[in-house]
């Protein structure tokens, strides 16, 4: 039985269509992936996944319950932390799990999950003065308190610098080493393609692809190219020399390649052209690439901090 499934789900707005009709599933001890531009529907279908929201159509199992019609029974075994997750600023890591654990009913070993969420050296620290990677991981360790066995995170390094993202993604790996799974909503496109097992790609109220981020690499990226700086002299002879289609763009010539020979095959064609190059990259597109093409314009990271 798969840890979620998703039918034929839909959630309008008045007469807006946040989102519509999507269908996917998420396999026990994944990381999935939600991504998509701002108002593409990612919150909204997390918050219908997490029995917050009520949908207006579909079917929606999570760990077996309708969420809508069983959030008590659900809510005691999966985490959240919600989209620009705060808390009481005088209330220090140690706490604050504590305090969770009261709610829920449950013993708990505080310094244990501190230390999932390597939190171990803060845990004394007032909210108010943890950094904002810190708070993100007192985030986290409230999601584990119940011992969770999925975990909904809504943007966990929005906002983070890339040392804080890092130090979160090593959490995350943590949590799947757990066997517990996770569902992801990110604006940083490399982050799931470190992460996630698979993604799904929404705009609009609507996936528009599914898959692992390698699958979808091979079906909408354009192939690997080799990347080498020189000049259009040398563009020109690796198109005769190598027959494959050779583009000069800034001072950067961009051969696609076909078969796996080619490479080589272009390699030899550089050295035996005497001509200068340097700067030599060989690589296909990025889950971002990707992204940008199917989506049409890129993320603007900067306006999503805090939005909802
Ligand atoms: N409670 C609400 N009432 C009315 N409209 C809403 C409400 N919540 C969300 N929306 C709208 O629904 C659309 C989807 O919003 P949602 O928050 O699900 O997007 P998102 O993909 O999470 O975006 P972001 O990346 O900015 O977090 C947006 O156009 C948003 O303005
Ligand atoms: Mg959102």
């Amino acid at each position: 039985m798969p840890a979620i499934e998703v039918s034929g789900l839909k959630k309008a707005y008045g007469s807006l269509q946040a989102v519509d009709s999507i269908s996917f599933t998420i396999d026990k001890g994944e990381v999935f992936s939600l991504l998509g531009p701002n108002g593409a529907g990612k919150t909204t279908t997390i918050e219908i996944l997490e029995g917050l929201r009520e949908r207006d159509a579909g079917d929606v199992k999570v760990l077996g319950m309708d969420p809508w019609k069983q959030g008590g029974e659900l809510h005691k075994k999966i985490g959240v932390i919600p989209q620009g997750f705060t808390f009481l600023p005088y209330i220090t890591p140690k706490e604050a799990v504590n305090y969770y654990a009261n709610l829920f009913d449950v013993k708990v070993d505080a310094d244990q999950i501190l230390r999932t969420v390597l939190l171990e050296d803060s845990k004394s620290s007032y909210f108010m003065k943890l950094s904002g990677g810190q708070k993100q991981k007192m985030g986290l360790a409230l999601s584990l308190v119940n011992r969770p066995d999925f975990v909904f995170l809504d943007e966990p390094t929005t906002g983070l610098d890339p040392q804080a993202r890092r130090a979160v993604w090593d959490v995350i790996r943590n949590l799947k080493k757990e066997g517990i799974s996770v569902m992801l909503t990110t604006h940083y496109l490399e982050e799931a393609e470190e992460l996630a097992d698979r993604v799904a790609i929404m705009n609009k109220g609507k996936i528009i692809t599914a898959g692992s981020p390698a699958q979808i690499i091979a079906e909408y990226g354009s192939g690997e190219k080799i990347r080498v700086r020189g000049d259009e002299d040398l563009a020109e002879f690796l198109r005769t020399q190598t027959g494959l289609q050779v583009a000069f763009v800034d001072g950067v010539v961009v051969v696609t390649l076909k078969a796996k020979g080619d490479t080589l095959a272009v390699l030899q064609a550089i050295g035996k052209s005497g001509m200068e190059w340097s700067d030599l990259t060989i690589r296909n597109d990025s889950l971002e690439d990707v992204f940008v093409r199917l989506i049409g314009s890129k993320l603007d990271e900067g306006q999503t901090a805090g939005a909802s």
